[in-house]
């Protein structure tokens, strides 16, 4: 049996560990937390090893204009997104060593030719401190919350109790974190919260009823959100996109991201060409927060349940859900409980923590999808951005890297099939020669998710 208590203080022990370069500011900053912990059960005793092999944090997104053809920017820097491709660096790795016969923890040879399975007794648990951001984070408020006040409609209007000068800012920080402050606070029930600034000395404070909102809006093509107070402000099982700074951007929400893992399997199309069965998260375990397991069975199973005709080594494996009563300590809501006044405004963290068990560069930290602390330093040229120095080992382009270097690492004899044609060059190639992992993205695109945006070719066309 799992403890999702022990899972959430192993993951938070990790992050305690690792240097302080990119972790928020106690009191000031918060931000998010997921991990990818590796279960082995051994035959020959009861003993359940739990090792985290990769952790992320993060809160923002970037929007599409920034977004780079050459695969070299991190779009998306939410924590589950981040941990993800850090557990996909760590396995590359795996992959690497076992097949230059290093041997691995992780990978034994399955029957298919130069094909890998898990061994026996290991599996993947996804931690995240939070409730994913979009479905999964539409929370029914209970029927037994009294409603002394009308419900506020918007994250605007109880915006503009805030006298300072802050305001957008606050504004979009608001839209951009994933259970937005008021969605945050949701499980004391109706709260009050206080206005900051003028009217807080005053003594008003604001009711705030109707918090189960998230601001991540439904992707183009399909209905959007009603936008009706109470209950009917949102539609509930519809995919969403990451709310960014500024523009829209076109990452899909954790929720979604998740719910697809479920199907695909979180290896990701790659690494699907050395491995005869996806890769799926047994357990998900969410930190404490504002949680609804009918939510997130919604958003994580429910969504997807009725998918069928898969290839083989794919099949619909939804994640036992689990709560921890154990928060992370640089939540929001604890950041709230220990900010000070002198501190200034609570934010998010800018900066995106990564850490995987990898030999090289294990811990890479960033900002806007780049190098923590370049965009500073440069703002003003932007060419230099590109310069491979500021890449992230998390980036496509990256990832596709050490894909390449697995690849020549393999010999010839034991290469699989899917990657023994001469022809293939870019990533886009790569991605598209990975048949059954692109016939189960069919499906499920058709069966469950027809509005989900499909990768744009241009800007995978890099090698
Ligand atoms: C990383 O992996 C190695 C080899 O599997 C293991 O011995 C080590 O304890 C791991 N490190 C951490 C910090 O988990
Ligand atoms: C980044 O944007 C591309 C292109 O729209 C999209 O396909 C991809 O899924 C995004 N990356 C992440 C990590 O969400
Ligand atoms: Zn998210």
């Amino acid at each position: 049996m799992i403890n999702a208590d022990k899972i959430a203080q192993l993951c938070y022990e990790r992050f305690e560990q690792l240097p302080r370069r990119g972790k928020p500011e106690p009191g000031r900053e918060w931000t998010l937390l997921a991990a990818v912990v590796k279960i082995t059960r051994r035959a020959d005793s009861d003993t359940v090893e739990k090792e985290v092999v990769s952790l992320g944090t993060g809160t923002k997104c970037i929007g599409q204009t920034v977004m780079s053809p050459r695969g070299d920017v991190l779009n998306d820097s939410h924590a589950e997104v981040i941990a993800r491709r850090g557990c996909v660096r760590y396995l590359i790795q795996e992959l690497h060593s076992a097949v230059s016969g290093g041997g691995s923890s992780v990978f034994c040879l399955a029957d298919q030719r130069g094909k890998w399975r898990l061994q026996l007794g290991v599996s993947f648990l996804f931690f995240t401190s939070h409730t994913p951001c979009g479905d999964a984070s539409i929370i029914p408020m209970t029927d037994s919350q009294p409603q002394p006040c009308p419900p506020v409609t918007s994250v605007k209007e109880h915006e503009g109790t805030d006298v300072g000068g802050d305001r957008k800012r606050k504004a979009e920080e608001l839209s951009e974190g994933q259970n937005t402050k008021l969605a945050c606070l949701v499980e004391q029930g109706p709260i009050e919260i206080k206005a900051k600034g003028p009217s807080d000395r005053d003594g008003v404070h604001l009711q705030i009823q109707d918090i189960h909102r998230t601001g991540a809006k439904c992707v183009p093509g399909g209905p959007a959100d009603p936008l009706q107070s109470g209950a009917g402000y949102h539609s509930t099982g519809v995919l969403r996109v990451k709310p960014g700074r500024g523009e829209p951007t076109l990452s899909l929400s954790c929720s979604d991201k998740l719910a697809r893992w479920a199907v695909l399997g979180f290896q990701g199309a790659l690494l699907s060409h050395y491995l005869q069965e996806a890769l799926y998260f047994s357990t998900v375990v969410v930190g404490k927060c504002p949680y609804s397991k009918e939510a997130m069975q919604r958003a994580l199973v429910t969504r997807c349940s009725h998918v069928s005709h898969l290839p083989a080594g794919f099949s619909v494996s939804p994640p036992l859900l689990l709560q921890s009563r154990l928060e992370f300590p640089f939540s929001q809501a604890q950041t709230e409980l220990r900010h000070q006044a002198r501190q200034g405004c609570i934010s998010p963290c800018g900066a995106a923590i990564s850490w995987c068990n990898v030999t090289e560069q294990p811990l890479d930290v960033t900002a806007n999808g780049y190098k923590h602390g370049v965009i500073k330093k440069i703002k003003t040229s932007v060419i230099f951005l590109h310069v491979c120095v500021f890449r992230s080992p998390l980036c496509k382009l990256e990832l596709f890297h050490s894909f390449l270097s697995l690849v020549s690492a393999t010999s010839p004899s034991a290469l699989p099939d899917s990657l023994r044609k001469a022809e293939l060059q870019t990533y886009w190639d790569y991605k598209q020669a990975s048949q059954s992992y692109q016939q189960a993205w069919q499906q499920l695109h058709c069966q469950a998710f027809p509005l989900w945006p499909r990768s744009n070719r241009d800007l995978l066309l890099f090698s």
